[in-house]
């Protein structure tokens, strides 16, 4: 559990310039705590500074190492808090192997590296930026934005779900890692949202989710990241998608298949050469 709103958190939200992730920036905003968030659009990044003092807008392109790196940099240089980051930052294209568009040539690798390597990348750098300087014992929370998609097929955009379903196994993997740890690893189901994401994809229920529905969002997954909630699902529609499809776990069975599998002793010796 990491803290009350009134803690003043270092919050960073990829994506946070747009979309539920600006949302999200302006109820942290609005709660007192101190907000980074990336994206790849200049102006947008420069709005949102505009629209909330004392937030930081660093321009970064997830999917790219260098950027990620340049991105801990800077917040290292700025005096090293950070406690939360929200990976939010994702793209969904239409792909369908039927047709000549699809099987044209390789339209997968963006949508791989935003949705599925970068949050797992990001995870990493904050883990071992806690480590390098000495705050593995501090509270912290890392927090994967998904879609009631990664727990079922979409035939629209099958490759988001698929991306979506991998970061989720990430997530429930990443949370049984880090149990003895001081870091809270929380998973978001938000429903369908009228915001930038779809270009390519008509959404029934999309458009009646507008802008207040998008601060309800928000607002309910702001609250549920403070209170340390590693489930949030913030929206009706997204509880009942997300209880019909996911899976339920016995965590009995699965720490005893778990112990069926080690790490072989010496596995993380650095390679010769
Ligand atoms: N909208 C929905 O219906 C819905 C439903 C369930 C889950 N979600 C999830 O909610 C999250 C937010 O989605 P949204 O609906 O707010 O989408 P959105 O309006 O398209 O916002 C996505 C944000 O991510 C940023 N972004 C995209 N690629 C990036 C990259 N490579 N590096 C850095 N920033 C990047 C975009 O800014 P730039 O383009 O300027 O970089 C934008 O600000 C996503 O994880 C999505 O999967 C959305």
């Amino acid at each position: 559990m990491n803290g009350s709103a009134t803690d003043g958190k270092t919050v960073l939200i990829t994506g946070g310039a747009g979309g539920l992730g600006l949302a999200m920036a302006r109820r942290f905003h609005s709660a007192g705590h101190h907000v980074i968030v990336c994206g790849r659009t200049v102006t947008a990044l420069r709005e949102a500074e505009a629209e909330m003092p004392g937030l930081r807008a660093i321009r970064a392109d997830v999917a790219k190492a260098t950027d990620r790196a340049a991105l801990f940099a800077e917040i290292a240089a700025d005096g090293g808090a950070l406690d939360i980051v929200v990976n939010n930052a994702a793209i969904t294209r239409a792909h369908d192997y039927t047709d000549d568009f699809t099987l044209a040539g390789d339209r997968t690798r963006d949508e791989m590296e935003i949705n599925f390597a970068a949050p797992i990348e990001m995870a990493r750098l904050f883990l071992a930026w806690r480590r390098q300087s000495g705050r593995d014992a501090d509270p912290a929370t890392v927090v994967f934005v998904s879609t009631p998609g990664a727990l079922f097929p979409l035939e629209a955009n099958t490759l988001y779900c698929a991306t979506k379903a991998g970061l989720h196994m990430f997530t429930l993997g990443l949370r049984r890692q880090l149990r003895a740890t001081a870091v809270t690893v929380i998973e978001v189901f938000p429903p369908a949202l009228d915001t930038n994401l779809t270009p390519d994809l008509v959404v029934a229920n999309q458009a009646a989710n507008g802008d207040e529905v998008i601060d309800g969002v928000a607002s309910a997954t702001v609250a549920g990241i403070l209170a340390g909630e590693e489930l949030i699902l913030p929206h009706p529609d997204a509880a009942q998608l997300h209880n019909r499809f996911a899976m339920p776990f016995d965590d009995v069975l699965l720490d005893r298949i778990n112990g069926g599998v080690a790490r072989r002793p010496g596995w993380n010796a650095t390679p010769a050469g």
